[in-house]
């Protein structure tokens, strides 16, 4: 079983790569509220809450947000950042979460279960944490995830031993299903986000992407080589700005 891939070295940039277009947010984090049918009432657990992106401003639709995640440094982030929203966080491992049983209305994983060793535990885990009737609402982002090319370089650098977590990319949509989860509700929403085929490339130069940091400098340039011979033979202007249809799909579902 591989470890899980705490975020230390992505602290500092991981709001400015990550985070979503101006006044998204918002509208993102309703379809998170919607899939859970969650209220001013319930109190959710965030596994991998990170900065914050998410659970920040899911909480003015919630009673309390309780948030864990290995790295200190993300966690630090989401305090600077926090203006008094009802969201506590605890530094610790979702594979022996730190709460006793049945004490969520909802866990919510986003963008988590890729970087773990086992999703498989960190599910039984949550499976635990929850109410009895509590959902699981797994949210993330599908098709392009805003980058058009992100699925083009998860295959280039799924290719280098040691690049990647356990889940392969294209598998962690479906992991709860896959684990035996029922889908309760799914809810969309559509939006576009600019960028440049160049500035993608720039953030695997910089090792943004977390399927960078297990590769060597020689795979990391290899698999650029590849990727900047897929991006001149699909596209006319690598610095011309793309407006890409993006989705973020949350989805919430009952234990197995
Ligand atoms: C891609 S970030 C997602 C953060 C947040 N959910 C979001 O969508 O912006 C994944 C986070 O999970 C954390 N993480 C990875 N493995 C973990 C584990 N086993 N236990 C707790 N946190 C973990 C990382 O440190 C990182 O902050």
């Amino acid at each position: 079983m591989s470890a899980s891939i705490p975020f230390d070295r992505a602290a500092h940039f991981y709001d400015s790569t990550r985070g979503f277009p101006p006044g998204i947010a918002e509208q993102a984090v309703s379809t998170i509220v919607e899939a859970g049918g969650l209220d001013g009432s319930s109190h959710l657990l965030e596994i991998g809450i990170g900065t914050g992106r998410i659970a920040l401003p899911l909480a003015r639709y919630v009673r309390q947000i309780d948030g864990v995640d290995l790295s200190l440094p993300m966690l630090e982030r989401l305090r600077s950042k926090r203006a008094g929203e009802a969201v506590r966080v605890v530094r610790g491992d979702i594979m022996t979460l730190p709460f006793s049983a049945a004490a969520f209305d909802a866990v919510v994983a986003v963008h988590i279960f890729h970087l773990v060793g086992s999703p498989q535990r960190a599910l039984a885990e949550a499976a635990r944490v929850l109410k009895p009737g509590g959902l699981l609402i797994h949210a993330f982002g599908s098709g392009t995830h805003q980058f058009r090319l992100h699925d083009v370089w998860a295959d280039i650098s799924g290719r280098f031993a040691g690049a990647d977590g356990s889940t392969p990319w294209a598998k962690r949509t479906t992991v709860a299903e896959d684990h035996g989860w029922r889908l309760v509700r799914e809810r969309t929403f559509d939006y576009r986000h600019a960028h440049t085929p160049r500035q993608y490339i720039q953030q695997v130069r910089d090792r943004c992407w977390s399927n960078t940091w297990g590769m060597s400098d020689e795979a990391l340039a290899e698999g650029i080589r590849r990727l900047e011979a897929h991006v001149s033979a699909h596209y006319a202007d690598p610095d011309a700005v793309e407006d890409v249809p993006a989705r973020f799909v949350a989805r919430a579902y009952q234990p197995a």
